[in-house]
């Protein structure tokens, strides 16, 4: 069965809060997301394989748990996702990160698959999908059949804000998925925007909301 694991943390809520003012600055907005990347880590994580190693401490030899071989591969739904993606690199040394690139058609919400960049041994990597926003799941969905494809088993995807249908829409198609969510708001809009929401992420995290 599908898990969906919303954070709901006073430190999240606080950052969350800020992303949603419309006078954050790029420079802030960027600031923050990572911020919350970080604090959401933990849950994502919790299932990466990890293989029990011997560990000599300047006092005893113990037994302590490395991440397996080969790492994960965090899988950045561009372009919003690529910022979390990083952040989260930094944090799994051996991650590897692959990229799916997809555009939203503005009017009929249709996605556009231009780019797909994935390690050639993904099948073997467990995978951490970012993207801040889990809004229509019409981004999502393509990249989760993508990557089951190409004969992904494990999969945890990670947002910043959801909305009850999207969850609806990918835990129905994809019934063995885990999201881990800081916060779900309260709906769609029309324009498939997230209310209340934060706005486009793309644009606020690269500072091109006034095209
Ligand atoms: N993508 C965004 O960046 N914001 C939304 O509200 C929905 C999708």
């Amino acid at each position: 069965m599908a898990t969906v694991i919303e954070l709901n943390n006073p430190l999240v809520l606080d950052r969350i809060t800020r992303l949603r003012d419309k006078t954050t600055s790029s420079r802030e907005f960027r600031q923050f997301v990572k911020e919350i990347t970080i604090l959401l880590a933990a849950e994502a994580t919790n299932d990466l394989p990890v293989t029990e190693v011997e560990v000599e401490t300047p006092l005893q030899i113990t037994t302590g748990q490395l991440i397996s071989q080969p790492g994960p591969c965090i899988v950045s739904i561009m372009r919003a996702g690529n910022i979390m993606a990083e952040t989260l690199r930094d944090l799994i040394s051996d991650a590897s990160i692959g990229f799916i690139g997809l555009a939203r058609q503005p009017v009929t919400l249709e996605i556009d698959d231009y780019y797909t960049n994935l390690p050639n041994d993904i099948s073997d990597r467990y995978c951490v999908v970012v993207d801040p926003m889990l809004a229509t799941g019409n981004s999502l969905s393509v990249a989760l059949r993508k990557l089951i494809e190409t004969g992904v088993t494990q999969i945890t995807v990670v947002n910043i804000l959801a909305c009850p249908e999207g969850i609806e829409r990918i835990t129905s198609e994809y019934p063995d998925i885990r999201i881990v969510v800081a916060k779900v708001d309260d709906r769609l809009n029309e324009k498939g925007y997230i209310l209340p929401g934060l706005g486009d992420a793309g644009d606020r995290i690269y500072g091109t909301d006034d095209r």
